[in-house]
């Protein structure tokens, strides 16, 4: 059994919920009156434009409206609304890889976020509805052109920097997006490297929607400008006016797309909306990191990522919080530079993924000892599992055993944080991210829609809608039908189906047990198996295969790649080109994020006569378990022990 780890009492008698009896209340509140729970929020946190008519709109479901009437600006709620009372106040203080610092206002921002959209609009045409792409690093003019899209009503789809010309083409054309906004380049490990190239490539063919390009200078290298296409926003910047009136915008107007892998086909642009998004990001923000007025915030995901645009940029600013945001990785110049960003700084909340925990527990585990980690009071993780080990370590070493550890699980599609410990309330325990939030009806169920005893596995569902859900997917509404809801239906409404597999232990804690679909999570970042098995059958020497995880001690899963190929391939020189050649492929298709661990060339797949191939076995195989399974049933049952010799070799 777990050991439980109370709330640091001096925290939580501060703290905006400050029990367990607070909690329930909460919870009992939204469950009795669901509507007016979300109604009396929304009034209290949202500065409207115009009231909306309706909390939510249910007649055609699971495509919900939320706040449906209602008209606002989430820049208004992010920055307008506090010009009056924090014009001078720190809204971003950002770091370099290479120890640059900036720090800008609120007024500041306002301005930087105006001159921008006025440039979106005067410039590039770009207007209501307009789908903008964002390929870039880490950087605060990543910020202003989320807010500047987000000013004018354009959505901005931002491409995480690590995907490829290939992955980023097709999501420009997915979008049908008007303009790219990308860098120069920017610094990791120390080195600089280039982005712009990257966007040459992609825009090369097939991409005639997005005829704009705007370059923001980071390290000023030289790059290739496309006459009529390519502008630099440092030089066209400063021309605009910095006053900008904020477009109205409905409720359920789409704030973003995001680009996420699911378990078949290509990636889906998730879709998320205006009211309810932002609602979501300041209610956790508020409730989740109990940020108060003079707090910093970092969370250390990328923009790039869901974690980044609700936690680095949307939730700290509609709470008018600092937010901090890093460039770089965490082991430059050595493995203490996140724990001298925490005392420099004097960051308050620090929100980061378990697969960096475990990085700088294995490289430098005394590192925090040198440094004053004093002004922590919230310690967050995200992303995955996190191992008791990683978990206890972080709890001691990095909190000083005094903050609360909020292990969140969310997803792309949520929005925000749905199942987490409040960090004034909850007891905590390693590797467990307790309870849903109040407002969130979350429940386990089998194969058959049924609860689940506790210490049993099942499938984690949320049976009502919440304001930051995913809307639809971007141009396939039916695919976000399918995906997310099944048949299963909860008082004759469809029930949300996370692809997330969990179980309530002896306490009623639950724990996520890892994704019961063929997705898997390398270091935090999601990929479909399928979109990776689609890469590599391009290659004109495989025949078929089949991609599974694997767990990693660092990187939480591996990617492992099963491989038959057409002609006879026995010298291990011709092997290893394979090899290169196939990760070359994937870096290419999609980006370094997704390069195999471990290629394994096989004879054949195990099937079933069907010809379905028996994942389950190649993941035991992988994992380098005994097989168990019943393998009679297969096309071929002599191809399991083929396998496990060449892994065994
Ligand atoms: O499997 C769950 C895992 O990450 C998935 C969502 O990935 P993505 O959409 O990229 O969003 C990541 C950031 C929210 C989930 O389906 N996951 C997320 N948080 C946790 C988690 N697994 C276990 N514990 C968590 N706290």
């Amino acid at each position: 059994m777990l050991e439980i780890f109370e709330p640091n009492r001096e925290f939580s008698k501060n703290a905006r919920i400050k029990n367990m009896c607070e909690y329930k209340e909460l919870r009992m509140q939204a469950e009795e009156d669901f509507e007016g729970y979300w109604d009396r929020l929304a009034k209290e946190k949202i500065d409207w434009f115009k009231p909306y008519d309706t909390v939510l709109d249910e007649s055609n479901a699971p495509f919900y409206k939320w706040f449906d009437g209602g008209k606002l600006n989430v820049t208004h709620q992010c920055l307008g609304r506090h010009l009056t009372t924090r014009k001078n106040k720190a809204a971003i203080i950002w770091e370099g890889e290479d120890g640059k610092k900036r720090i800008i206002t609120y007024l500041q921002l306002y301005y930087r976020v105006n001159r921008l959209a006025n440039l979106l609009k005067n410039q590039f045409g770009i207007k209501k509805g307009d789908r903008v792409v964002l390929y870039l690093p880490m950087i605060p003019e990543a910020a202003f052109a989320m807010l500047a899209c987000a000013k004018i009503g354009a959505v901005h789809s931002i491409v995480f920097g690590g995907f490829s010309a290939d992955a980023l083409r097709d999501r420009v054309q997915d979008a049908n997006a008007k303009l790219v906004i990308t860098a120069d380049g920017a610094y990791r490990r120390g080195k600089p490297y280039m982005l712009k190239p990257v966007v040459d490539e992609a825009l090369k063919e097939g991409c005639e929607c997005c005829s704009k390009v705007l370059i923001v200078q980071r390290n000023f290298e030289e790059i290739d400008y496309v006459p009529g296409r390519d502008y630099v926003y440092n030089e066209m910047i400063m021309n605009e006016s910095q006053h900008c009136d904020p477009e109205p915008m409905d409720s359920e107007d789409p704030l973003f797309l995001l680009y996420t892998s699911g378990s078949t086909g290509k990636p889906k642009g998730v879709q998320h909306s205006s009211a309810g998004y932002i609602l979501w990001a300041q209610y956790t923000m508020e409730k989740v990191f109990d940020v108060k007025e003079n707090d910093t915030f970092w969370c250390t995901a990328d923009v790039g990522w869901i974690t980044g645009h609700t936690y680095i940029v949307y939730g700290p600013l509609a709470m008018g919080a600092t937010t901090v945001m890093y460039e770089g990785v965490p082991t430059f110049p050595d493995v203490g530079r996140w724990w001298k960003m925490i005392e420099e700084h004097r960051i308050n909340q620090f929100y980061t993924a378990p697969t960096a925990i475990r990085l700088l527990h294995k490289l430098g585990a005394d590192e925090p000892k040198k440094y004053d980690l004093s002004s922590l009071k919230v310690l967050g993780t995200v992303g995955e599992p996190i191992n008791p080990d990683a978990w206890m370590w972080y709890y001691n070493e990095i909190g000083g055993g005094k903050c609360s550890i909020v292990d969140t699980w969310w997803q792309t599609e949520t929005g925000g944080h749905m199942i987490t410990p409040l960090p004034g309330a909850t007891p905590i325990k390693p590797g467990s991210a307790t309870f849903p939030l109040p407002g969130i009806m979350a429940e386990i169920i089998d194969e058959n829609g049924n609860p689940t005893p506790k210490g049993e596995k099942g499938f984690l569902c949320i049976t009502k809608p919440w304001p930051s859900m995913i809307r639809t997917i971007w141009g396939d509404p039916d695919r976000f039908a399918k995906s997310y809801f099944g048949d299963c239906k909860k008082d004759g409404k469809p029930v949300y189906f996370s692809g997330d597999g969990a179980m309530y232990d002896d306490d009623g804690y639950i724990i996520i047990t890892g994704r019961t679909d063929d997705v898997i999570n390398v270091s935090g970042h999601r990929l479909g198996t399928a979109e990776i098995e689609a890469v590599l059958a391009h290659h004109q020497n495989v025949a078929e295969v089949a991609v599974v995880g694997r767990p990693d001690p660092i990187k939480g899963e591996g990617i492992f790649a099963y491989i038959v190929l057409k002609g006879e391939e026995d010298s291990i020189g011709e092997e290893i080109e394979m090899i290169q050649e196939l990760n070359k492929q994937i870096t290419k298709e999609i980006g370094n994020i997704a390069k195999l661990d471990d290629i394994l060339f096989v004879p054949g797949l195990p099937k079933t006569r069907s010809g379905k191939i028996m994942r389950r076995i190649l993941r035991s195989i992988a994992k380098g378990e005994e097989i168990t399974q019943d393998t009679s049933t297969l096309e071929d049952p002599t191809i399991v022990g083929a396998i496990e010799t060449l892994v065994n070799r």
